[in-house]
């Protein structure tokens, strides 16, 4: 066990001749600047700065964005001052930069310096912008422009930039809508927005940010917003505006009735039933049930041989104006069968149905069901398939969503029927279903599938390949270090042994 004793003192020794007899490098080490939970220096904030050398001996100063060296005098409001760290070596003096009281001109690029060796540091400094004088929340009418103000007071001094849904306000792009502006007063520079001939999509938050820039250093920059909320005032508008809306229900059904006008302020309703063509009968406001946030009133009927074909007028009031709108009970009925089905545009797996029917559509329609096959319809192709055929041909149904209704002022609706062959000829026929019942089927159309378009199979590129190369050179350098590591531990003990031998 003797030699593990001489090992040890070998190592030693070698390690005394190649390290002992060279001196350290000279070199600098500073630490990273760090804020807090800021990027940057508050003004009249304080903060300390220390660069590091290696020896002992090393001559170390800082040098200002000015150029001048900083003065190691304690009183100044930016000083250096030596402190003795412990080091790998004894102790090695640090240059220790103190700025107090920080001022937004003191930002710029430190530099510690010692000989030959600069390292650089940089000091932001700024006085984040608070907003003053700004309204968070503002009203105008409708039809007039109103101009937003915000601003913003802080050094560097803020520019103004306007947001909307997450987008700058362009007035280039958008000249008859907004007019940015800058004005500058005793406060500072105050941002101006103007809103022109304001609508109710106008309504809604307006972001105003302000961006602080550093004139000495890029990296040097502080942004914040305020939110200002603007609401149009205007009269309550309904949807579809005049148009009387069927409601339909089975007899001795209880239906309710929903009124809902946008509108701000909020609207106040009223609901009235038709007696005779100018005589009016209004609900009691116990009647109606209003909606927890105001914006709809609720009348509920109960639907029968005394109600079927009654009108009702909802009203809907507010300080900028009234709005009425009619709904008409209507007894549900089942659908009646399609006037035409043809088709409105095709593709190479889908075909889109234009379904008409000519007279007024006066009931509700949930589903189409439609049916399609390609089968031969015997020896004249083109006659269309028989019951039988019908009965195994293809089923489908397409809904409408809850509260989709037919537009009767279309008189009809386009639905997809999906998932074809292409450059296929399909027999198709459809029938129309609600709550009640469904109609009779519609007469059946021939109609093809468009041709396949030609789809660029993309060629995947080889990147998981190149990656496991990657992997695998990784594991060649491990194992080429792991291999060197272990050879050099071997020279070195037989080295050591041979070292023993000479000694004994
Ligand atoms: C350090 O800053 C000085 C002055 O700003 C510049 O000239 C120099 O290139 C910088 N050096 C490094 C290593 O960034
Ligand atoms: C301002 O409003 C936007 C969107 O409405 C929101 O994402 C953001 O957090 C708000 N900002 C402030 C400072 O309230
Ligand atoms: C809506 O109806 C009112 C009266 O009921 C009428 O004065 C007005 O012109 C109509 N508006 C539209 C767009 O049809
Ligand atoms: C219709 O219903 C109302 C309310 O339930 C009832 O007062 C009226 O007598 C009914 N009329 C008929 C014809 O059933
Ligand atoms: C066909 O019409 C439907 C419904 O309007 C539409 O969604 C689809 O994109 C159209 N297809 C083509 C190829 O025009
Ligand atoms: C649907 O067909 C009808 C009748 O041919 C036609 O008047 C209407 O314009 C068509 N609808 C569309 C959206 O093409």
């Amino acid at each position: 066990m003797k030699w593990v004793f001489y090992v040890i003192v070998f190592v030693y020794m070698l390690y005394r001749t190649v390290y002992g007899l060279k001196p350290v490098e000279n070199n600098l080490i500073v630490e990273p600047v760090t804020y807090g939970d800021d990027d940057f220096l508050k003004v009249g904030g304080h903060k300390t700065i220390s660069c590091k050398a290696s020896n002992r001996n090393q001559k170390v100063e800082w040098i200002d964005p000015n150029g001048h060296t900083v003065k190691r005098i304690p009183g100044s409001r930016i000083f250096s001052q030596e402190h003795f760290v412990p080091s790998m070596r004894g102790r090695a003096p640090a240059l220790v930069l103190t700025v107090t009281r920080a001022e937004v001109e003191d930002t710029g690029v430190y530099q510690c310096k010692s000989g030959d060796l600069v390292k650089n540091v940089t000091l932001c400094v700024i006085a984040p912008s608070y907003f003053v004088d700004t309204m968070p929340e503002v009203s105008a009418d409708f039809f007039r422009s109103i101009t937003l103000s915000c601003q913003a007071k802080g050094e560097p001094e803020p520019k103004i930039t306007w947001y909307r849904n997450g987008e700058v306000i362009n007035d280039e792009d958008n000249s008859e809508k907004y007019k940015v502006m800058t004005k500058y007063n005793i406060q500072g520079f105050e941002g101006l927005l103007t809103i022109i001939s304001l609508e109710p999509e106008d309504s809604g938050v307006y972001t105003c940010q302000s961006t602080q820039e550093s004139l000495y250093v890029e990296e040097c920059s502080h942004t914040s917003s305020f939110n200002i909320t603007l609401n149009v005032n205007y009269p309550p508008i309904f949807e579809h505006r005049n148009k009387t809306q069927a409601v339909y229900a089975k007899n001795n059904q209880e239906v309710d009735i929903v009124c809902s006008a946008s509108s701000y302020p909020i609207a106040t309703y009223r609901w009235f039933k038709e007696m005779t063509d100018d005589v009016l009968y209004e609900f009691d406001q116990k009647q109606i049930k209003l909606s927890e946030d105001g914006t709809k009133a609720t009348l509920t009927v109960v639907a029968n041989q005394s109600t079927f074909w009654q009108r009702y007028k909802c009203q809907a009031t507010n300080d900028y104006g009234v709005s009425e709108k009619y709904f008409t009970l209507m007894k549900m009925e089942k659908p009646k069968r399609p006037s035409e089905v043809n088709v409105f545009n095709a593709t190479s797996d889908a075909l889109y149905l234009n379904v008409t029917w000519y007279d007024d559509i006066q009931f509700p329609v949930s589903a189409f069901q439609i049916q399609y096959t390609t089968e031969e319809t015997g020896k004249k192709k083109f006659l269309p398939p028989r019951e039988a055929t019908w009965r195994r041909s293809k089923q489908t149904e397409v809904n409408l969503e809850e509260g989709e209704t037919i537009d009767p002022e279309l008189g009809g609706i386009i639905i997809p029927l999906e998932e074809l062959e292409a450059e296929t000829a399909y027999w198709i026929r459809l029938r129309v279903t609600n709550e009640v019942g469904e109609s009779i089927w519609s007469d059946p159309i021939l109609v093809s599938t468009s041709a396949e378009s030609e789809e660029t199979t993309t060629t995947e590129a080889p990147e998981s390949e190149s990656e496991v190369s990657d992997d695998s050179e990784s594991m060649n350098d491990g194992t080429f270090y792991g291999l060197f590591f272990a050879g050099g531990i071997f020279i070195v003990a037989f080295v050591c042994v041979f070292a023993m031998r000479l000694v004994k």
